[in-house]
């Protein structure tokens, strides 16, 4: 028996990197997978290549017109929808003396804004429908200690990992579980973009970043897409039913909480 058979997931940011893993990993395990990304394009690449269980569908995390529309889709084209993944982010740096209030709004909208207004519009639907649901939201060890270059991106993670508490007590008398996952570094286009601005303000050789952080995880590696989907899937699955308002660390071992 497949462990997330017949299931609906809407996942965002799975147009590519861990979102696009997830997608995946689900319609293996018998999901049908809204592949949502404010990237149609790369979502309908990764869907096409997933066949009639995933479906593409735009959305702006940023936007409630767009939220409401990509939620509505999805009910469209899958009749309900079980299971929410927020994946969308993105990731900025500076010194917090260089700090521009551009970058705060678009972290904070989409990592953080992006993240509950998602989940008010799943939760919505998963109330209406009546048989619970399941939320996992990407949180990121940055979310577990601020760093000097990094202070929004952290910020914003740790609100990920607060609003993953909050609305996991508040939604769990309606069935409705939330928890998130905590990536340590994931090797990706994600990645090839964060060493590219540590090499500008750290004076760096492309590449360098990544191989000092891949050289301090004790796993001895930087983490694979495919390292996260074994938590993703479970956190989906009925097996995941008493765990609430969680946050895993799947990093190789880099942080113990
Ligand atoms: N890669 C890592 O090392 C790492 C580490 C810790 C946590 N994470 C978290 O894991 C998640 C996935 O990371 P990734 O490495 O795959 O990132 P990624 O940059 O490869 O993918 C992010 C996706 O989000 C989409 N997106 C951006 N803005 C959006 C918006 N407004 N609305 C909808 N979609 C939008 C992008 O188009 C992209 O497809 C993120 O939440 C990230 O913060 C990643």
């Amino acid at each position: 028996m497949k462990r997330l058979a017949d299931k609906v997931a809407l996942i965002t940011g799975a147009g590519r990197g861990i979102g696009a893993a997830f997608a995946r990993a689900y319609t293996l395990e018998g999901a049908k997978v809204a592949v949502a990304d404010i990237d149609l394009l790369s979502a309908q690449t990764n869907a096409d290549g997933l066949g009639n269980d995933a479906f593409a569908c735009h959305v702006d995390v940023t936007d409630q017109t767009s939220i409401d529309a990509c939620v509505q889709a999805v009910i469209d084209h899958f009749g309900r929808i079980d299971i929410l993944i927020n994946n969308a982010a993105v990731f900025d740096l500076a010194p917090i003396v260089d700090i521009s209030r551009d970058s705060y709004d678009r972290l904070f909208g989409i990592n953080v804004s992006g993240c509950l207004f998602m989940m008010q519009a799943v939760a919505h639907r998963m109330i209406d429908q009546g048989k619970g649901g399941k939320i996992i939201n990407m949180a990121s060890q940055a979310g577990r200690r601020g760093e000097p270059l990094v202070a929004v991106y952290c910020a914003s993670k740790a609100a990920v990992i607060s609003l993953t508490q909050s609305a996991g007590l508040n939604l769990i008398k309606h069935g409705i579980n939330v928890n998130a996952i905590s990536p340590g570094v994931v090797d990706g286009a994600h990645w090839d973009e964060v060493d590219a601005k540590f090499a500008a303000y750290e004076n760096l050789q492309p590449g360098q970043k990544k191989r000092l952080v891949a050289g301090d995880v004790p796993f001895g590696r930087m983490g694979k897409a495919d390292d996260l989907t074994g938590m993703a899937v479970f956190l989906a699955s009925d097996e995941a039913e008493y765990i609430v308002a969680q946050t895993y660390n799947v990093d190789g071992g880099n942080w113990m909480s």
